[in-house]
């Protein structure tokens, strides 16, 4: 109960903060765009309940989709790999490149990245869609040191755009929320909202 309470003051405080991020806006006008894709394609999945958790903090100028087409992606065939490659890559691919920041969030399955999220990237190394693109890199796992420090490795291959104060390690994950997907545990909440603000920070610019 404490918890319950120590978290909901915490969220409180910090979607204040966030509502106060002035997002910037292209020349049209166009808003800011955020990809959040989950690593685990799992029914109740933890983290996709993180991706759903950020998705209340994020301000309402921003829009914010979760990705939830990852088992559509073929299995990667460099013979395919060309300017028309299956139509759930090309989708994805300009999902990736329309996008201002992409965010991340993924298990560790026996000691590495999930298949279909290494799959999908895999996909992207022959397009310049994650090129400099800001990235919050999230691993909330029973462990994930070994998933978290691959993904480093790749998306710095692919010449993504990291941002350190936005990669988060989260251990434990499933004794840190309820059934419902709730994060339960304070520290992880102040974590992912710290991380999450200075990833808002890195896409946004002040509005004058
Ligand atoms: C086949 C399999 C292998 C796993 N291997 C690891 C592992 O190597 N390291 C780890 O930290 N967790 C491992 N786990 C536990 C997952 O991290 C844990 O189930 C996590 O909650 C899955 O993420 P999700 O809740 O988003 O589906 C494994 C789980 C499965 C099903």
């Amino acid at each position: 109960m404490e918890n319950y309470i120590l978290t909901s003051i915490i969220n409180k405080s910090i979607r204040l903060t966030l509502h106060h991020i002035k997002m910037k806006t292209t020349p049209l006008n166009k808003p800011v765009t955020l990809l959040a894709i989950p690593g685990s394609l799992r029914a109740g999945s933890s983290n996709h309940a993180i991706l759903r958790y950020l998705s209340t903090l994020a301000p309402s100028t921003i829009e914010y989709s979760i990705y939830d087409e990852l088992v559509t992606i073929p299995p990667f065939d460099p013979g395919l790999d060309n300017d028309e490659p299956p139509l759930p890559v090309a989708t994805l691919r300009q999902l990736l490149a329309d996008a201002d920041g992409i965010v991340i969030c993924t298990p560790e399955y026996a000691f590495g990245v999930p298949g279909q999220l290494k799959n999908m990237l895999d996909w992207m190394v022959s397009s310049s869609s994650l090129v400099d693109k800001p990235v919050c890199l999230i691993t909330a796992s029973s462990v994930g040191e070994n998933a978290h420090a691959s993904l480093l490795l790749t998306l710095g291959a692919l010449s993504a755009n990291v941002i350190e104060e936005a990669a988060l390690l989260i251990p434990f994950i499933r004794a840190k929320m309820d059934k419902e997907g709730n994060i339960t545990d304070a520290v992880t909440a102040q974590s992912l909202n710290a991380a999450f603000t200075a990833f808002l920070k890195v896409i946004s610019e002040p509005a004058d």
